[in-house]
C-alpha cells in the first residue's frame, strides 16, 4: 500500500489493507516483494498526477517481469482522472474511485480472471468504517463521522472527488468507538471535511417523521430529547465518543472556521478527554482573498473564535492551514495573512503553495495568477512566522510535565523514545527503559526546538493494554 494525501486517505488505506489482509494477504516489505500494489492516490495539490505517472512508470518494468503482479490505483486521483490513468498506464489493472474502496479485492478477483477494470462511482452507498481494518498503531484509531463536503472554496477539489456531505448515525460512531476501546485504542481522532456541520443531513431525513427510538439512533438522545438546534451538535458527539469508557484522548479535524460554535468550545473545555489542541484552518488573513475563496468568514470573525477558545481553554494549542498565491493575492494581501499569523501566534501551520485544480472556480482565474518566484518567495517569509511562534510555544513548555503517549522509538534516534502531547507536540525522551507503544507517561520538559521538544521520563501512569488486533466490524 502507498498512501497520498490527508488523513481521510490514510483511514481509507487502513480499510483497504484490513480487506487484503481478510483475503489472505499480508503486508510486503518492499514493491519487489509484493503480489499486489495498492496505490492510493491524492488530487488535492498540484503535482499527484505527475507524482503517480512517475510510479507508474516506474512500475511497469516490474509488470513485464512478473506479469501477475497486480497494480490498483484509488483514491481521489482516481475518482477524478477514472480512465485516463488506463490509457496512460495501461499495465494497472484495477482503478477505483472514494466511494467504493470496499470493491478493492473483488475488483481484483475480477481483474484477474477478466482482464483490466475501473469502476468508480459518483456516491458512497456504505461508509468505509463498516469494512475491517488493518491499523498502524492499535492504541490510536479514526473515526470517519462524515464524508465529502458541502462547501465550495474556491481552490477546493474535494467536493468533487468526495461528494455531497453525508453523515454517520449517531449511534453507530458511537458504538463503533465502543468497539475499539475493547480492543484496547485509548485514543480517537473524529475525521471529517467539516465535522461541525456533522448531522445536517441526518436532521433532514428526520422531517415529518416521530421522533422515535431509530430517531435517536440516527441524532443521538440528546438532540431528541433537547432543544431542537438545526442538527446534532458536534459537541455532543465528542462528549459521548469521549464518555466510553477506556478513551482517554479526543481529537478531531477540521472544524470550518464559519462553522466553529461555542458549544464545542464549551465540550473541549468541559470534558477532560477531549484534547486542548485545536485545528482551525485560516487559508489567508486577507477579506478580499477569503471572501474570493467563499470562506464565509473575515479575519477578524476568526480571530473572534480563537479568543473565545482560548478564553474557555487557556492552555490551547493551535494549528492552521494557510494557502500563498491565490489568484489575485497581492503584497497587501499576503501581508496581512503574516499580520494575522502572528497575531494569532500558531503552535504549527501547513503551508501550502495555491495550485489550480481543474474544475474549480479559482482555476479559471489565470490572469490573475501569482508568479512562482512570488509565492516561493512569501512561502519561506510565512514560514519564518510560524517557526518563530512554534518555537515560542514550544518553549513555554520548558520545565512541565506534560502527559504523553509513547509512539516508540524516535526514528532517529534509537536511544530516544518519542510520545505526543496532548496539545499534539511530539516529545522525544531517552528509552532508559522498555515502554509499550500505547503506555501513557508522564515526561518532563527540558528543552524546546523548532519542531519538538526533549525531554526525560518522570514515572509511566497507564501500561498499553492493548489486545491481538481484531478487525473491527460495524453492522
Ligand atoms: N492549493 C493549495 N492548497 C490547497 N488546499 C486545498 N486545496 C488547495 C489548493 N488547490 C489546502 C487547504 C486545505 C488543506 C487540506 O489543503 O489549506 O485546508
Ligand atoms: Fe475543501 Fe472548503 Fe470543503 Fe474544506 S471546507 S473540503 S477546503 S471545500
Amino acid at each position: 500500500m502507498r498512501t497520498y494525501g490527508c488523513q481521510m486517505n490514510e483511514h481509507d488505506s487502513e480499510r483497504i489493507a484490513g480487506l487484503l489482509e481478510t483475503d489472505g494477504l499480508e503486508e510486503a516489505e518492499s514493491f519487489d516483494d509484493a503480489d499486489v500494489i495498492v496505490l492510493n492516490t491524492c488530487c488535492i495539490r498540484e503535482n499527484a498526477d505527475n507524482k503517480l505517472y512517475g510510479q507508474l512508470g516506474n512500475l511497469k518494468k516490474l509488470k513485464e517481469e512478473r506479469p501477475d503482479l497486480q497494480i490498483a490505483v484509488g483514491g481521489c486521483l482516481a475518482q477524478k482522472d477514472r480512465d485516463v490513468i488506463q490509457e496512460r498506464a495501461p499495465h494497472v489493472d484495477v482503478v477505483f474511485g472514494t466511494h467504493n474502496v470496499g470493491r478493492a479485492t473483488d475488483l481484483l478477483d475480477q481483474a484477474r480472471v477478466s482482464g483490466p477494470v475501473t469502476e468508480i462511482i459518483e456516491e458512497s452507498a456504505s461508509f468505509p468504517s463498516a469494512l475491517p481494518v488493518k491499523r498502524d498503531a492499535n492504541h490510536a484509531a479514526w473515526v470517519t463521522i462524515q464524508i465529502g463536503c458541502d462547501n465550495s472554496c474556491a481552490f477546493c477539489i474535494v467536493p468533487s472527488v468526495r461528494g455531497k456531505e453525508i453523515s454517520r448515525p449517531y449511534s453507530e460512531l458511537v458504538s463503533e468507538v465502543e468497539q475499539l476501546a475493547l480492543t484496547g485504542v485509548t485514543e480517537i481522532t473524529l475525521l471529517g471535511q467539516n465535522v461541525n456541520s456533522y448531522g445536517r443531513d441526518l436532521t433532514l431525513k428526520l422531517r415529518g417523521t416521530e421522533l422515535t427510538a431509530e430517531a435517536c439512533q440516527l441524532v443521538g438522545e440528546n438532540w431528541v430529547r433537547g432543544p431542537h438546534t438545526a442538527r446534532p451538535l458536534f459537541s455532543d458527539l465528542l462528549c459521548s465518543v469521549a464518555a466510553v469508557s477506556g478513551i482517554r484522548r479526543v481529537r478531531y479535524t477540521s472544524p470550518h472556521p464559519k462553522d466553529f460554535r461555542p458549544e464545542t468550545i464549551a465540550a473541549m473545555a468541559r470534558v477532560p478527554e477531549v484534547c486542548e489542541h485545536l485545528h482551525l484552518p485560516l487559508q489567508s488573513g486577507s477579506d478580499k482573498i477569503l471572501s474570493a475563496m467563499h470562506r464565509g468568514y473575515t479575519a477578524d470573525r476568526y480571530i473572534q473564535k480563537v479568543v473565545a477558545a482560548r478564553d474557555e481553554i487557556p492552555d490551547l494549542a493551535l494549528s492552521t492551514d494557510i494557502i500563498v498565491g491565490f489568484p489575485g493575492e497581492t503584497d497587501l494581501d499576503f501581508e496581512r495573512t503574516l499580520e494575522v499569523a502572528a497575531e494569532v501566534r500558531f503552535d504549527n501551520a501547513y503551508t501550502f503553495v495555491y495550485s489550480p485544480r481543474p474544475g474549480t472556480e479559482a482555476a479559471e482565474s489565470l490572469e490573475q495568477a501569482v508568479p512562482a518566484k512570488t509565492s516561493a518567495d512569501r512561502m519561506e517569509r510565512l514560514r519564518k512566522v510560524i517557526e518563530r511562534t512554534s518555537l515560542k510555544g514550544n518553549e513555554s513548555r520548558v520545565g512541565r510535565e506534560e502527559e504523553v503517549i509513547v509512539e516508540g522509538h524516535s526514528k532517529r534516534d534509537n536511544g530516544m523514545l518519542s510520545g505526543r502531547t496532548r496539545h499534539n507536540r511530539l516529545v522525544h525522551f531517552p528509552a532508559d527503559r522498555v515502554i509499550r507503544p500505547g503506555s501513557y507517561a508522564q515526561v518532563r520538559v527540558t528543552e524546546a526546538r523548532t519542531f519538538n521538544l526533549i525531554g526525560e521520563l518522570v514515572e509511566v501512569t497507564a501500561k498499553a493494554k492493548h489486545r491481538t488486533r481484531i478487525p473491527v466490524v460495524s453492522s
